[in-house]
């Protein structure tokens, strides 16, 4: 492996596998080097509720990426997710007697928006502007040298609770590792599945998982709204373990391996073999029995989606229609259940413009992992960043956040 300052990771740790990720970037080509995965017991719902075991994960994970990409990985950029997270939009505006719009404008204008606020228990994960107004002139991406009276802004605002982003920077420590940054789990799942036209012209990214289910919408090329729902395919589990009084792993096996979202897709003549619990003997069910459990829970999950998007206020405003990621919609049927109940375009998506492991990772339930490699490398300056939560001024770890932002998009 070459320069270390090259070497970018990304840690995922989900609610059913804890995944680390190791790109390179090289003449601005990202190759994926390292991929460990190893399942999460730790966490509940996205959110850490045993630090020995989530610790535990993290290092079997890590030494597997480590002997793939033949590094040693001290610092990484960390996914957030869970019902604790909240998204709210801002809105600046400052002054600027008749000059010119500098940078320094900018963070005022931000600053401003942002002096929203923020209760004492919830940290800011992210800050990022939408677009600028000067003068009443609306939609401008980069008003750096402007002339104008008045200068104004929206900004995306997301925040979390600090305990559970501190158990989430606890495991890693305790892991032996540095966090470069804490990156909401749909932003880091866009940058991996998402093309810059589909975020130009309006879209909604659902990452449906095994724990949560995380959205985020996209138009003019900003982020417009995130949201983090707390359901997942892990509660298909639970119903077809009830439905058809089988223990829960062997629920999971038939869901991976027979299920289906829309039951009309399957034949009513397929059968397949199943465990009862309590080790009596095999019995035979029909394949859409099954699917039938899947159907009215996926539904339930996107009907929520749905309620979601129409909360946002941009559920007209979404061309590109919906990508839909994470394990859960690598059921068959998937697509057409969501297109169904969403009355939109709908495709599948899969970590994408990256080499190397291509193969290993083109694959739904990586989408987090690809995309905060990704976000690292687009973010450079994070590398050498160190999280602390809640330190001595809040507003630093807003213009580190700015930070990020402005090298993004200037
Ligand atoms: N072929 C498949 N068919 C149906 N479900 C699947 C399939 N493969 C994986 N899953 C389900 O996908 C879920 C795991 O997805 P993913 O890896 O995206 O979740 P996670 O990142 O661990 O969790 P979260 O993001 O919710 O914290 C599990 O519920 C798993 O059973
Ligand atoms: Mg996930």
């Amino acid at each position: 492996m070459s320069d270390n300052q090259n070497v970018f990771v990304g840690l995922d740790l989900g609610t059913t596998k804890i995944c680390a990720i190791v790109g390179e970037f090289n003449n601005n080509e990202l190759e994926i080097v390292g991929v460990g995965i190893h399942p999460s017991h730790g966490l509940k719902r996205g959110v850490v509720v045993n630090i020995d075991e989530t610790v535990d994960s993290i290092k079997v994970a890590v030494e597997e990426a480590e002997r793939m990409a033949g590094c040693e990985i001290q610092s990484v950029h960390v996914g957030i997710a869970g019902g604790h997270i909240k998204g709210i939009t801002g809105h600046g505006m400052i002054t600027l007697r008749n000059r010119e719009v500098t940078k320094r404008d900018i963070e005022r204008v931000i600053e401003s928006a942002n002096a929203l606020m923020i209760p004492a228990d919830r940290e800011i994960i992210h800050v990022i502007p939408q677009e600028y107004t000067v003068d009443g002139e609306t939609g401008i991406k980069d008003p750096v040298g402007i002339c104008g009276i008045k200068l104004e802004t929206n900004v995306h605002i997301v925040t979390g609770q600090v305990t559970a982003a501190q158990n989430l920077i606890k495991c890693i420590h305790l892991a032996g590792m540095d966090v470069s940054d804490v990156v909401l789990e749909q932003i880091a799942s866009s940058k991996a599945v998402l093309t810059h036209d589909e975020k130009e012209i309006g879209v909604v990214i659902i990452d449906c998982g095994g724990g949560t289910t995380d959205i985020a919408i996209f138009s003019g090329s900003s982020i417009r709204y995130t949201e983090n729902l707390t359901l997942g395919g892990d509660h298909l589990d639970k119903d077809i373990a009830l439905g058809l009084s089988v223990s829960l792993s062997e629920a999971r096996k038939l869901k991976e391996r027979y299920g289906v979202a829309l039951s009309e897709l399957v034949s009513s003549e397929e059968t397949i073999q199943i465990d009862s619990v309590g080790g009596r003997r095999q019995r035979q069910i029909s394949r859409k029995e099954l699917s039938m459990i899947i159907e009215p829970r996926m539904e339930e999950i996107f009907s929520l989606v749905k309620r979601e998007i129409i909360k946002s206020g941009h559920q007209n405003l979404l061309p590109a229609g919906a990508v839909i990621t994470g394990g859960s919609v690598i059921m068959e049927g998937s697509v057409d259940l969501v297109e169904r109940i969403l009355g939109m375009p709908v495709r599948l998506g899969i970590p994408m413009e990256v080499g190397g492991l291509k193969d290993i990772i083109a694959n739904p339930i990586y989408s987090t992992g690809v995309g905060l490699v990704q976000y690292g490398a687009s973010n450079p300056d994070n590398s050498v960043r160190k999280i602390r939560i809640r330190d001595e001024n809040i507003f630093k770890k807003v213009f580190d956040s700015m930070k990020n932002w402005f090298q993004e998009f200037f």
